[in-house]
């Protein structure tokens, strides 16, 4: 069709009935980090880890399993919409444990975190058309809209207060006292994104016992283990969870633990009352994936398993994984002496935390001081060094 014609059915077109949509405002702040020339900027937004000269390092151990996968690799074929399987059992005894649940336990990998999320959402609704899902407040922004895509109905509790800079336990446990049977609850696992603050065992136990009684499915956001308090620790959540409720969803994520981000490693794991219906599970899994992104792209999920079945890559894997968390704990530390207002940095985990700014704030701090977070006033721990740490500290004390 000749242009001209093609412009004048513009507004009748597919495409004429797209509104534009907004850029995502998390990723868009990698873009603009990028092109400030100024050599003493900081950028606290993405959730990357960052070494001391603010690298995101391929780990030795990816490396080397690497080089095996291109010398060894034997063929490039179809693996199926389950994907690598090895790679997905490797990772069961450090997701879960001694925890055993035999053949109640299903599930492939998939596409990053987001996949898993996507795919559990499209699983629960393929279950149960419109269901209500409870999301903490504040939680991981592409959390709603995942849901969403999904058409999921989205109900919040209270999960943190920013400004006194404590979990709200009771305000969390009071809002999920209102689901109903059929509801779902999704928490994170461990090293809470946004805020870092993750409930103790105690906590756990409490929520895992209120969902079991009300009949509410948990759905676990785990995209962080090994980088808060050790791989063993950030899963005890989980395994409580899973353990009381008997049944529940568990979204992985390989992306931060082993440094793999662009390769989308992810998996989705369900736990079932019964082996028959995990079964069934499993087979609408199947089924959503292949309707979805058809098989998982490999090369991420293959390093992964070359280094979980290897000891000694294995070991030199789990060394790297404290380093980075080790760094990351240091700076929690080094903010918390920095300024007594920082004190309760030091508690929280993971890579994130949420500080109590407003819109104008995170503005100024970009625009004159160079530091990049979303306006949420979330930072990546993992963005500063032991020698940003007292301009960055500097710059908060300039706001108040
Ligand atoms: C983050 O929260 O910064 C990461 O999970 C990256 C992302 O996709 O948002």
């Amino acid at each position: 069709m000749q242009q001209q014609q093609l412009f004048e059915r513009v507004g009748q077109t597919v495409f004429g009935a797209l509104a534009a949509q907004p850029a995502d405002a998390l990723l868009a702040l990698i873009g603009a980090f990028r092109s400030d020339l100024r050599a003493d900027k900081i950028d606290v937004g993405v959730g990357v880890y960052r070494d001391l000269e603010g690298r995101t390092p391929v780990l030795r151990a990816v490396k080397e399993a690497e080089r095996r996968l291109v010398e060894g690799q034997p063929s490039k074929g179809y693996l199926g919409p389950e994907g690598d399987v090895g790679y997905f059992d490797a990772l069961k005894p450090i997701i879960f444990g001694a925890s055993d649940f035999d053949d109640r336990l299903s599930g492939l990998q998939t596409p990053g975190g987001t996949g898993a999320l996507r795919l559990a959402a499209e699983l629960i609704a393929r279950a149960r058309p419109g269901a209500r899902i409870w999301v903490g407040n504040p939680t991981w922004p592409n959390h709603p809209p995942i849901l969403k895509a999904a058409d999921l109905s989205v109900a919040d509790y209270d999960h943190f207060d920013i400004v006194a800079q404590r979990l709200t336990f009771d305000r969390m446990f009071s809002a999920l006292g209102e689901a109903v049977p059929g509801d779902v609850a999704l928490l994170h696992g461990c090293c809470h994104n946004p805020t870092g603050a993750d409930l103790d065992s105690d906590q756990w136990t409490a929520i895992a016992t209120l969902l079991r009684d009300r009949g509410v499915l948990p759905l676990i956001d785990l995209a962080y283990q090994g980088l808060g308090a050790g791989l063993e620790e950030d899963a005890l959540g989980t395994r409580i969870m899973l353990d009381i409720v008997g049944e529940g969803l568990v979204a992985y994520s390989c992306d931060k633990n082993f440094g793999l981000y662009r390769e989308r490693v992810g998996a989705l794991y369900a736990v079932s009352a019964s082996s028959q219906q995990s079964h069934i599970v499993q087979s609408n899994l199947l089924s959503l994936t292949r309707a979805n992104w058809s098989m998982p792209p490999d090369h991420g999920a293959a390093i992964v398993r070359v280094i979980l079945e290897d000891a000694a890559l294995n070991a030199d894997w789990r060394t790297e994984l404290a380093e980075m968390r080790n760094r990351i704990q240091q700076i929690r530390d080094l903010l918390a002496q920095a300024d007594p207002v920082l004190a309760p940095l030091a508690k929280q985990r993971g890579m994130f935390s949420t500080l109590p700014l407003s819109v104008a704030d995170v503005a100024r701090l970009r625009e004159v001081h160079g530091i990049y977070m979303p306006s949420s006033g979330r930072i990546n721990l993992a963005g500063l060094t032991p020698q940003t740490v007292v301009p960055f500290v500097d710059a908060l004390a300039s706001l108040r």
